[in-house]
């Protein structure tokens, strides 16, 4: 029986949770926040003290992120991947790259920042879709075919006379 990979296992979990609180959070604060904010006259003080918070979270899960996907990636590469699975790979590395950017210009402070922040109603959404479109991504990935044939596999070009062993255990073997 096969051992659990325990760096594997880790690098998932680095992968999956901050990827949950990023995803997550964008859409809170599309949808309930800054709608519940906007009704508020006395809400500055708190937006900027939630952009703040929000700026030092996306950072440290940016960095988890970033690391774990390359391990991911470094793992996924081993073997033989469909083109779907690169193609779907190359969409999600744009995407993060815009939900990084768009991220850092709406809780950053300087000058380009704030500037960017006075149509930060229309980029909070879109990069609240960016976002969501990167877990769509991500599960074209999982579910794109895996163990294609080798390259240099010569096809056959004879009948076989003899049927391949059937094999008797392992029923789930490309799980
Ligand atoms: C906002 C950024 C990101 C989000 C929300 C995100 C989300 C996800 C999710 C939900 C999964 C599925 C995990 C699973 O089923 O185990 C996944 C898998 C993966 N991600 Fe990301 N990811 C992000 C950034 C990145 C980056 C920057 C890279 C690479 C540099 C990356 C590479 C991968 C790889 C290789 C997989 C494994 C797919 C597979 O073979 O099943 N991701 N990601």
């Amino acid at each position: 029986m096969e051992s659990i990979d325990y760096i594997k296992l880790l690098s998932r979990w680095a992968h999956i949770l901050p990827s949950i609180i990023l995803v997550g959070g964008a859409i809170f604060m599309n949808t309930v926040l800054i709608p519940a904010l906007r009704e508020n006259s006395d809400a500055t003080q708190v937006k900027a003290k939630i952009k703040r918070t929000w700026a030092k979270v996306i950072m440290i899960c940016a960095g988890i992120i970033i690391i774990s996907g390359f391990y991911n990636a470094f793992l996924a590469y081993q073997g033989d991947l469909h083109p779907l699975y690169t193609g779907a790979f190359v969409i999600k590395l744009v995407l993060v790259a815009v939900v990084f950017y768009v991220s850092s210009l709406l809780t950053g402070r300087s000058e380009e920042a704030l500037k960017f922040q006075q149509n930060e109603v229309l980029w909070g959404k879109i990069n609240m879709l960016a976002a969501i479109a990167i877990v769509l991504c991500a599960g074209v990935m999982k579910v794109a075919p895996r163990d294609l044939p080798s390259k240099t596999d010569t096809p056959a070009t004879t009948t076989p006379t003899v049927a391949p062993p059937t094999p008797a255990a392992a029923p789930f073997a490309n799980e």
